[in-house]
């Protein structure tokens, strides 16, 4: 017996045969990221049930040398639960692990397995006045479980956090098989290390979250959606300062979308903007439980108009043209995907930077890019740009990211603010991370994964053989 087929029986035993895909056909939409970017070439694709089967997948991967790519609902945009082409890893999918577990509209918490679909928990949250604010475009196919191994962003982050901020518990298979079993519902755990921290973004290169409890919130009753354009960036800077003195705690979204952006949609998802464009348009929205947020937001706008920000502007006036609104936003990534191929870049700097930072990464962009079309968006209140470089065929896209990344570092920033180093972020990672940063992830690799079985290559290189990730200490 081959290595493979001695793996494909083991597995066979632990998930039923049927939940173990060997086919091309069947393997295809497991090894292929949503981007079409990259492709892998699995040695097989795995679909336990429960934690135990995920435990028994791994103790059997390990015993016959297959290392482990777990993945979610194949939504992410870095390819970080994508394998390698060496038919050496095995894709091991959480997709049938959906259940929600508990909901607790008085301590506000929901318990699911990582399976569960994004939008499904929402849905079930909702049902008793919940809300879990995780607000991602992609959230019909996004799971738990992969929001939670990067640590994902989204609209929301403003006013809720990201997903760090919104995980109370989690239950974990580690690379020995064993499982960590912390599903707490607790607001307040200072008992020990924080260990569930770890996990959260660490995209299943240290364990694979099976489980986990989510905080919830109160729906707000009241909301007020509105599109405006400005016109540049300091003014759209200016209205967000001033956004946030008049709204405050209210203000649940100030996403940018800079007018390329606008003529995309416009041209690939047949979406049309109902405002005058300025250099940017701004998407803001206000919830909260209390009323009054309608006038507040027409206030912003007047101010904004007589100071000369703001170029035209649109406060919703019911659901549907709110949604009208959101659907401008939420078809960026479409329009941008309809049109060709691009090189994304998921940045984040110190808001008081982003003009400084745009200027640099335009004159840096035009000595190794001449010309090239941008689509430029993100979430301006938490100062994460999508830096997107519309791709054309004489590129060179490893000096594009180059010099992009180095104008991020100059100015203090992130070059993975919500995405995830995924593999299309490991070697830029590795040559801008600080000494500490490297260390320190290899540190806590090499405690929780020694052997290197889980999502090898993504955050560190496979063999944990790089010098720089290594360092001289450890
Ligand atoms: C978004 O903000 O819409 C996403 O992060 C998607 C993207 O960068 O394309
Ligand atoms: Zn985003």
């Amino acid at each position: 017996m081959t290595d493979r087929s001695q793996l494909l029986s083991a597995l066979a035993d632990v998930v039923g045969g049927r939940y173990v895909l060997t086919s091309n056909e069947d393997v295809a939409p497991y090894a292929t990221d949503w981007k079409r970017s990259s492709t892998g070439v699995p040695a097989c694709v795995v679909r336990p049930a429960s934690t135990s089967e995920v435990a028994g997948v791994v103790r059997h991967c390990r015993e016959l040398g297959f290392t482990i790519v777990p993945q979610g609902g194949n939504s992410g945009l870095a390819a970080g639960a994508i394998p390698d082409s060496s038919a050496g890893q095995v894709v091991l999918s959480l997709n049938r692990m959906r259940a929600i577990r508990s909901l607790d509209p008085v301590g506000m918490t929901i318990e699911v397995e990582a399976g569960a679909i994004l939008q499904t928990v929402r849905e079930n949250a909702s049902e008793v006045g919940r809300m879990l604010p995780i607000a991602i475009a992609a959230e019909g196919s996004a799971t738990i479980g992969g929001v939670i191994a990067t640590n994902a962003g989204g609209l929301n982050v403003l006013r809720y956090g990201m997903t760090r901020d919104l995980t109370l518990g989690l239950e974990v298979v580690l690379a020995d098989g064993s499982v960590a079993s912390g599903l707490r519902h607790l607001r307040k755990d200072n008992a020990g290390y924080d260990w569930k921290q770890w996990f959260i973004g660490s995209e299943g290169t240290l364990g694979i979250v099976t489980a986990a409890v989510m905080r919830l919130v109160t729906v707000p009753r009241h909301s007020v959606t509105t599109l405006l354009s400005v016109t540049n960036l300091d003014a759209a800077i200016s209205l967000f300062e001033l956004t946030q003195q008049d709204i405050g705690e209210a203000l649940s979204a100030f996403e940018l979308i800079s007018a390329q952006s606008i003529d995309l949609i416009e041209r690939y998802a047949q979406l049309k903007s109902p405002i005058a464009a300025g250099e940017w348009f701004i998407l803001l929205e206000a919830t909260s439980s209390l009323s009054g947020l309608r006038d507040a937001a027409e206030a912003v706008l007047a101010a904004g108009f007589e100071i000369g920000w703001v170029v035209d502007g649109v406060v919703a006036e019911s659901d549907m043209q709110a949604r009208q609104i959101w659907a401008l936003r939420e078809h960026v990534t479409e329009a941008e995907a309809r049109r060709g191929s691009s090189l994304k870049h998921d940045i984040s700097v110190p808001l008081t930077r982003m003009g400084a930072f745009l200027a640099d990464a335009e004159a840096a962009l035009e000595s190794v890019a001449p010309g090239a079309g941008l689509n430029l968006f993100g979430h301006l209140g938490d100062g994460n740009l999508h830096y997107n470089v519309l791709l054309e065929p004489d590129h060179d896209q490893q000096a594009i990211n180059r010099v992009v990344h180095d104008v991020v570092v100059k100015h203090g920033g992130s070059i993975s603010a919500e995405h995830g180093l995924g593999q299309y972020r490991v070697d830029e990672w590795l040559r801008v991370a600080p000494d500490a940063d490297l260390r320190l992830a290899s540190t806590l690799k090499t405690a929780l994964d020694p052997d290197g079985l889980l999502n090898p290559g993504k955050i560190l290189p496979s063999k944990l053989s790089h010098s720089k990730a290594i360092g001289e200490t450890i």
